[in-house]
């Protein structure tokens, strides 16, 4: 890599670095990762994240680290629909299990020597009782014991505490009655992401679904998955908590590859995945348009073709464009609607008719439209997208676009543009990165 590519590497990072300061990840990490080779890494990427303004909070689990230590005392553990069984006998060991592993992250998290990615970090780490738990109880007649479930957790504490600090929680969960539970990790990290109404939920994972055309999944998607019945285990108990987690305001769940050095900063701040990601924000209700759409259209547009904002349209103009259309529909009801119409002879696409009712207008579904049409046009290759607009330039200026000179224009456009209207060109290329 030149110099000039390290350049151009950073200033495409630019746009996710300020879209995500002071937003709140929940990071999932697994008794093995703190383990391998690639964990110091990891805790460089992690640091980085914290420096640069991401609000962290990090759940550890001990599967790996608990079986270890039983089996040195020569204790047998008793699974239950692959829960362990935590035995009030056991639990001493389960706790010094978790607390090395929690001790491993806090000494890698403050490490600062010169000549390391960590010179000149001082991270602060904060652990607490900011999670309740209470006991899974008896399952088909086993008692569960010291296994618990997650019963609440004090996001307000946690609140207060990122930004300055890194949250680390262990997977134990404390009561009312001063016992201690055995949390599984997983969930406890997608309740904690509920809570804090987290902006991404990342787990690591061996496995995920690879699928060549997209590596983002809506949670109907996922349910498909699961009812296939085929996943791995680990795989299946993501899934299902990442399912939880988007149906509960989570706006996106990743799950990396953990043998991937970098895959953390390269999910983050590059277009490349680096395992696959569940949300519905592109998802719900948002599709192509068919023939039956023409009327919601005509409905969401009419005013807005009254006002001037956008350049009316016939119902036969429509029924033709249709297939270039993408809708999204709430309820029945058309509540925003984007056209992408490709130049027949230039690898340009025309973005026109952008329009979100009223009623839902600032809840990002003008920028869900337009990252679906742009993801459509980068598959099939296109160059560039413009629009021309009156009214909306600094909107699309923030995402991305420019202002360009009528020459941009394909020919045919060119030929047709009504001065008297006097729109921006504005163009944003499809091949630059950021
Ligand atoms: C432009 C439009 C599609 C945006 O849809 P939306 O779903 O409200 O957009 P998002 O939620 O993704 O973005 C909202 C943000 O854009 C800003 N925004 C909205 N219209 C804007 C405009 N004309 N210029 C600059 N910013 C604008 C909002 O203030 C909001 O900013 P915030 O997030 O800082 O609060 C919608 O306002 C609309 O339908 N406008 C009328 C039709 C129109 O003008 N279409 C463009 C034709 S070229």
């Amino acid at each position: 890599m030149t110099s000039s590519d390290h350049i151009q590497w950073f200033r495409s990072a630019a746009p996710y670095i300020n879209a995500f300061r002071k937003k709140t990840f929940v990071i999932a990490l697994t008794g093995e990762q703190v383990r391998s080779q690639l964990f110091i890494n990891l805790i460089h990427d992690i640091a980085l994240c914290h420096h640069l303004g991401i609000r962290l909070v990090i759940i550890h689990g001990s599967r790996l680290q608990i079986d270890e230590l039983l089996q040195h005392q020569g204790v047998q553990s008793r699974f239950h629909h692959g829960i362990r069984v935590s035995e009030a006998s056991s639990m001493p060991t389960i706790i010094q299990a978790i607390s090395q592993v929690r001790h491993t992250i806090d000494a890698r998290l403050s490490m600062g020597l010169p000549n390391t990615p960590m010179s000149g970090s001082e991270i602060s780490v904060i652990s607490g009782n900011f999670v309740t738990g209470m006991p899974l109880g008896i399952i088909d007649g086993v008692d569960m014991q010291y296994s618990g479930k997650v019963r609440s957790i004090n996001s307000q504490a946690i609140h207060s505490l990122l930004g300055d600090h890194i949250v680390l929680l262990s997977n134990i969960g404390f009561s009312r009655s001063g016992e201690s539970f055995n949390l599984p990790a997983e969930e406890l990290a997608c309740q904690v992401a509920i809570s804090l109404r987290a902006e991404k939920l990342i787990y690591f994972n061996r496995d995920f679904i690879r699928n060549p055309d997209t590596d983002q999944f809506s949670t109907a998607q996922c349910k498909a998955y699961l009812q296939q019945g085929n996943l791995p285990k680990s795989l299946h108990s993501l899934l299902s908590q990442a399912i939880e987690a988007v149906n509960h305001q989570v706006r996106r769940v990743h799950i990396l590859d953990e043998n991937l050095d970098g895959g953390l900063l390269q999910e983050l701040f590059t277009r490349d995945g680096a395992g696959m990601m569940v949300t519905n924000l592109f998802y719900e209700g948002l599709r192509k348009a068919s023939i039956d759409d023409i009327g919601g259209i005509l409905e969401l547009i009419h005013p807005l073709e009254q006002s001037g904002a956008l350049i009316k349209r016939s119902r036969e103009q429509l029924e033709l464009e249709i297939d270039y259309f993408h809708v999204i529909e709430k309820d029945g009801m058309v509540i925003a609607c984007i056209a992408s119409i490709p130049d027949p002879q230039t690898p340009v696409a025309e973005v026109a008719c952008v329009a979100v009712h009223e009623d839902f207008r600032n809840a990002g579904f003008g920028d869900q439209l337009l990252t679906a049409v742009e993801l459509e046009a980068r598959k099939q290759g296109l160059t560039h997208l413009y629009i021309l607009t009156t009214r909306t330039s600094h909107w699309f200026l923030e995402k991305g676009f420019s202002e360009q000179g009528i020459d941009f224009l394909p020919a045919s456009k060119r030929q047709a543009y009504n001065a008297d209207r006097g729109s921006r060109v504005m163009a944003k290329s499809l091949t630059e990165q950021g």
